[in-house]
């Protein structure tokens, strides 16, 4: 049996219409249940299932009160689903219905672990009237999660899989709005299929991809960053932060001295406005499991650990230049290796000393 997951938040208009084309679709040929989770939209959801219901339309109601959020919804659906096949698509008819026969063939041709309704693969598409906005929006947070996941449209709400392949995911987090990037990092999907779909605009009903959700989408992507690559990803953000720590450093050097401040207290203290504005994103971003330790003595730690990395900087550079003859012709490449060998320092000191995880916190 195939279970068809539809979140719904404010969708009252679009149920009939969508559950008309899905009975269309499939009957008498697939065997399914509809399973809409509805974050209590109190528009109208409930009347128009049970009329459903009473047509004898295999669909079923499940009401949240507490909770909210897209990927929440799916898999509290994904959950109480009966099928041995989870499907999962929006309530708004962005995505055809039609299209989930050839899914499922798919599915079962190619002994596929997962099956996308794709935008991004040749015959697939999306309406006109996308605007160069919204189309730049959806590339960049495409092009964002490539390194994690095979799908093309890694960004698709549209999704099959079977049950087995669910059931195998490890800490599914219901953060945000891609749940099919969550599923495709955290549950063993080797082989991947794309079925290529229009995309079409929804005609009833407003989209609830706001701004809150997009800042949402860089938090999740963080995670699952962190979830894949492990160090690796703290390190290309412990960088990122630090190279925006020059860019403080170079602007306060250059005010202060505006200012009226001599050239070497003006430095000194433009290095410490820098190692001040990279402890806070290093703390809530890099290290954000020690995040809720307290504030003070983990700064402390980190200016510490900074100035050790300094000396470790100047002594690299020090000796290259003194023992190596070709640095000695280069020294700005001598300065990038101390620069280099003082951040790696500065990394395994923040990660060992200043932001380490309690006893129990390990796991
Ligand atoms: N239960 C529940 N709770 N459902 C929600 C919530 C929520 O908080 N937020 C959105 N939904 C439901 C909507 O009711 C709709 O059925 C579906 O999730 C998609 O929401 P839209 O508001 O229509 O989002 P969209 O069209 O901007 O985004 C869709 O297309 C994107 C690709 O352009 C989604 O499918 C995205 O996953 C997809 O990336
Ligand atoms: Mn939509």
């Amino acid at each position: 049996m195939l279970s068809i997951i539809v979140p719904t938040f404010r969708e009252a208009e679009n149920i009939l219409p969508l559950v008309r084309r899905i009975r269309t679709a499939l009957e008498p040929a697939v065997e399914y249940e509809i399973v809409m989770v509805d974050d209590n939209s109190r528009d109208g959801t409930d009347v128009r299932v049970e009329e459903l219901q009473r047509e004898g339309v295999p669909v079923r109601l499940i009401v949240r009160t507490t909770e909210r959020g897209l990927s929440g919804a799916i898999l509290r659906g994904f959950r109480e689903a009966r099928g041995d096949w989870l499907l999962c698509m929006d309530a708004d008819m962005s995505h055809p219905p039609e299209a989930i026969p050839e899914m499922l063939r798919a599915l079962q041709e190619n002994l596929a672990d997962l099956v996308v309704g794709s935008r991004y693969v040749k015959g697939g598409g999306v309406e006109k009237g996308w605007g160069f906005y919204r189309w730049l929006n959806s590339q960049v947070a495409l092009w964002l999660a490539r390194p994690l996941s095979p799908v093309r449209d890694n960004g698709a709400g549209f999704f099959l899989l079977p049950r087995r392949v669910f059931e195998q995911g490890r800490d599914l987090n219901p953060i945000g709005y891609k749940m099919l990037i969550e599923i495709s990092v955290k549950c063993p999907c080797h082989k991947v299929v794309e079925v290529p779909i229009q995309f079409a605009d929804r005609k009833f009903g407003q989209s609830k991809l706001n701004f809150r959700e997009q800042m949402l989408y860089l938090l999740h992507l963080k995670r699952l960053y962190d979830y894949k690559f492990g160090r690796v990803s703290r390190f290309g953000q412990f960088c990122a932060i630090g190279a925006s720590g020059v860019v403080v450093t170079l602007v306060a050097y250059a005010t202060l001295q505006k200012l009226g401040l001599l050239r070497e207290p003006a430095y000194a203290l433009a290095i410490w406005m820098a190692m001040t504005w990279n402890f806070v994103p290093n703390r809530y971003l890099t290290f954000d499991l020690t995040a809720h330790h307290p504030v003070l003595p983990q700064y402390l730690r980190f200016v510490l650990t900074c100035l050790a990395g300094a000396m470790v900087n100047w002594t690299v550079n020090y000796f290259l230049i003194q023992q190596v003859p070709w640095f000695s012709r280069h020294i700005y490449w001598a300065a990038l290796v101390g620069i280099g060998a003082g951040t790696v320092f500065n990394f395994f000191g923040s990660q060992a000393w200043v932001f380490r995880l309690g006893r129990q916190e390990k796991k």
